[in-house]
């Protein structure tokens, strides 16, 4: 006869908090050092470009020159959308939808375009995970031209995801090269985060042995929430709000008065700084002083710090990063679409690891509703 699964009371703990649901080798948070794949993020943001670290994140090492070169011209090769699937996204609604549920929808089409899209070979799963993160920046500028009503403008070949995503969002128009760099670091940044939430959904599905485009939709589901990734928008919002630095403080402690919360503050993780947002913190100070609008960063270290002292809480990764997108002119919509089109490289490559050593995620919940109730007729209750 079978013995009935022994429960774990001392893992009963609500949101998961210190419960290791797997083992990985993709990327690994260390006090607050967070490496990819054993090199730190700070090694990779300064020395390593996108492409590289998609290849890192996917294949364990980094490339050498020419597996570098067949990769980067695969990936951009994935960039251009196909008349046929542009045609699907013009009809996707924009009015009143956010553009994360919108990017949910379109990025659950591309599955229907895919001749892979039922096959889960390993060797199928890389096609489509190059498809997937090749076309995450075109669709995200697509939806930005198809809501003002504009055809999408398609990406240059030999140019960096980078380069394109800044060229594409403007409407064509060659960006500066700072500007990429920027975006790159920033794409670098957000590429992969351990066992956060949508890497956690993206692994859950995978292990029914669900598809890889469904694996990827739970996460994107996941990743639009504002404890997750949609707080980089709702840091923007907080500061458009505050309006100008003689309230901020005010405002952070009405705000803890109330119990809300402070979006971009805080992490279930880091207990001593983000490492993140101590590089996008720096970024945030030059590009809102280069635009002529530094209160913007001055507002953010005020809240920083009062956040520090009052609640011991420091800075995400979400917190810098809006200031820095908006200093780039990016619409606050677009900003945790932006964090997809990175973390893209992240589920695909926690999917992998999935796929290749998988057991089905079923853990159990602590029963608290009523017992030994009997059921009684309708007109009976
Ligand atoms: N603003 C105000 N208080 C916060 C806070 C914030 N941003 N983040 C945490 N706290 C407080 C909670 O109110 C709680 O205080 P209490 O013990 O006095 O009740 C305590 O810190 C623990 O918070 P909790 O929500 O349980 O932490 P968590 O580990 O479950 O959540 C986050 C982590 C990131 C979801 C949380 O810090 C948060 O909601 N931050 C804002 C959203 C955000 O920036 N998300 C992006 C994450 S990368």
């Amino acid at each position: 006869m079978a013995t009935e699964v022994q429960i774990f009371e001392g893992a009963l703990d609500k949101g998961l908090e210190g419960v290791v649901a797997c083992t990985t080798q993709v990327s690994s948070i260390v006090g607050n050092t967070l490496n990819y794949r054993g090199y730190t993020i700070e090694d990779l943001a300064q020395n390593s470009t996108f492409e590289e670290v998609v290849y890192l994140l996917w294949n364990n090492k980094l490339p050498n020159s020419s597996e570098l070169s067949a990769f980067t011209d695969s990936l951009h090769k994935e960039m251009t959308l196909s008349p046929e699937y542009i045609k699907i996204l013009k009809a996707i609604p924009t009015a009143n939808v956010h553009p994360m549920a919108w990017l949910r929808t379109a990025v659950s089409l591309t599955a229907h375009l895919d001749k892979d899209a039922n096959d889960n070979s390993t060797e199928a799963n890389k096609r489509k995970a190059l498809s997937l993160t090749g076309k995450m920046s075109s669709i995200v500028c697509a939806f930005d031209a198809i809501r003002s009503g504009k055809d999408p403008v398609s990406p240059v070949a030999g140019k960096s995801i980078a380069w394109n995503f800044m060229y594409m969002l403007g409407g064509g128009k060659e960006p500066d090269a700072e500007s990429v760099k920027v975006f790159d670091t920033c794409l670098i940044l957000h590429a992969d985060h351990e066992l956060n939430c949508s890497a956690f959904a993206t692994r859950v599905t995978a292990s029914s042995l669900s598809d890889l485009h469904s694996a990827i939709v739970s996460a994107i589901g996941a990743l639009k929430g504002p404890l997750h990734g949609g707080a980089n928008e709702q840091v923007m919002l907080m500061l458009k709000k505050i309006g100008n630095i003689e309230n901020a403080q005010k405002f952070v402690k009405d705000a803890l008065d109330a119990k809300e919360k402070v979006m971009g503050i805080g992490h279930r993780v880091y207990k001593n700084g983000d490492p993140r947002a101590a590089i996008l913190r720096k970024i945030s100070e030059k590009l809102t002083q280069k635009i002529g609008e530094p209160q913007w960063y001055q507002m953010s270290t005020l809240i920083d710090d009062t956040m520090n002292k009052e609640k011991g809480l420091m800075p995400n990764v979400d917190f810098y990063s809006a200031t820095v997108y908006y200093a780039m002119k990016i619409p606050t919509d677009i900003y945790t679409p932006i964090f997809a089109v990175s973390r893209m490289a992240g589920w695909c490559a926690h999917a992998f690891e999935q796929y290749a050593n998988n057991r089905i995620y079923r853990p159990r919940s602590k029963w608290q509703g009523k017992e030994g109730l009997t059921w009684k007729p309708a007109q009976n209750r």
